[in-house]
């Protein structure tokens, strides 16, 4: 859970805001998020690189909303973009693309080419193909491609099996011995100059375990490739720290650093200036879904509280059985009762809670927690649903950062044929 939000007699408030007044004035489904919250998960990290070479890449594709992107901007964040359209975010957002590092398998030539133009810190590649192309893109356009290679360090990072990444038999990444020669690829293609080396090995991870193999991994291959003569600049240890969504108890991210720091010095490489992309672990507890109960209904072998977000605004629940909490707005003194939280959407996989015991009546609205997220950044338009709007709050100040879809925004750009 997050200090931020919290009952005060029976109104629930993220700051100093009232969710149920937020939720009058700007209608549900409603994403609220908090910047003092963001900030305060921010500042771990902050602690555990202090007096070091650093660079906290956010990862926004948790939550891609400008305000968001401008608040990690302000606070010295540099971001990690996995596409086109992040990196317009980015720049829209008043960011320094200088600190941006461009991830993903699948970077296409017109990608490529935007990020040269940028100036983006450096590419993470993730094949030898991708490579080949980065390098003639980087020759065309008269620039040099600043790379790091992502590693695939085959460390389980014990999470869901779709958020779980770091594994053989997982499309990203380079195997581990396949690096040396992808490094030595990349020494030959001109248009290319290696900086570092990077790995990111799932999310949600709860323990520290599997960031030290990862770590003690990497280190082996840095080792062997600078044996040759190569030299590397930075390590990019990804993101994926978990947080608290019911009772998980993930380390601190200054716990966290402080142990990969010391295993970082305590090999000789206490030199090297160190990123990190977390993502998750910087907004999720910052932000909830507000919703109102539309219906229940009673049945013999579930009762069902029907509500008006649905899978579309929040997959997570339908896509990986999370476990989000789901709280009133207002808390009322009956005896609760147990029920399925439902959307309106026609997929039997459309829930955001099972067995809930809820005091709630029909007008009712509840909030999602843990939902800053991968979860707006995640929403689409099935059943031609407008997506939620998004209100940032700063202590008693509530500011709407995106408005509400509208039907007209729906099918913008679509055509009756002639
Ligand atoms: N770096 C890379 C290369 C990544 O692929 C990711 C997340 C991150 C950093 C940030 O990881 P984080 O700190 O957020 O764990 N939609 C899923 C999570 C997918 C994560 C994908 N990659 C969910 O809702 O649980």
């Amino acid at each position: 859970g997050s200090p931020f939000l919290a009952y005060r007699g029976k109104e629930l408030f993220l700051e100093d805001c009232s969710l149920d007044e937020l939720a009058g004035r700007h209608g549900t489904p409603l994403y609220v998020y908090s910047q003092a919250a963001m900030l305060a998960a921010l500042a771990p990290y902050q602690r555990g690189f202090a007096g070091r070479d650093h660079l906290i890449c956010y990862a926004m594709k948790a939550n891609a909303n400008l305000a968001v992107l401008q608040t990690f901007a302000r606070a010295g964040c540099g971001f990690d973009i996995v596409s086109g359209g992040e990196l317009e975010r980015v720049l829209a957002a008043g960011a320094d693309p200088g600190k941006v590092v461009f991830s993903g398998v699948g970077k296409t030539r017109a990608e490529m080419r935007r990020a040269l133009d940028a100036g983006v810190l450096c590419f993470n590649v993730e094949s030898e193909a991708e490579l080949e192309v980065l390098s003639q893109v980087a020759v065309a356009e008269g620039r040099t491609a600043h790379i790091s290679l992502r590693v695939n360090p085959d460390v389980d990072a014990n999470t869901h099996p779709y958020i779980s990444t770091g594994l053989k038999g997982n499309k990203f990444g380079i195997a581990h011995d396949g690096a040396l020669a992808a490094y030595r690829r990349a020494a030959e293609l001109p248009g290319l100059a290696a900086a570092g080396i990077d790995c990111h090995i799932g999310s949600q991870i709860t323990t520290p375990g599997p960031y030290l193999d990862a770590l003690d991994r990497v280190l082996d291959l840095v080792e062997a490739i600078e044996a040759t003569g190569l030299t590397l600049q930075h390590l990019d240890l990804g993101g994926g720290l978990g947080i608290r969504y019911t009772d998980e108890q993930p380390p601190a991210a200054d716990v966290l650093i402080g142990s990969l720091l010391q295993r970082i010095d305590a090999r000789g490489h206490g030199h090297r200036k160190v990123l990190m992309e977390p993502g998750r672990s910087l907004v999720g507890n910052a932000g909830v879904l507000l919703t109102e109960v539309l219906y229940l209904k009673p049945g013999e072998a579930k009762n069902f509280c029907v509500v008006d977000a649905a899978m579309n605004d929040l997959m997570r629940p339908a896509m990986y059985q999370a476990y989000m909490r789901i709280d009133p707005l207002r808390q009322r003194d009956e005896t609760p009762v147990t029920y399925d939280v439902v959307g309106p959407v026609c997929e039997s996989g459309d829930w955001l809670g099972r067995d809930r015991a809820l005091a709630v009546q029909a007008g009712d609205r509840l909030a999602v927690l843990s939902a800053g997220a991968y979860s707006m950044s995640m929403a689409s338009n099935y059943n031609t649903r407008g997506r939620a709007a998004e209100v940032m709050v700063r202590g008693t100040e509530a500011q709407l950062v995106r408005e509400r879809e509208s039907v007209a925004d729906l099918f913008k750009g679509e055509r009756l044929l002639a």
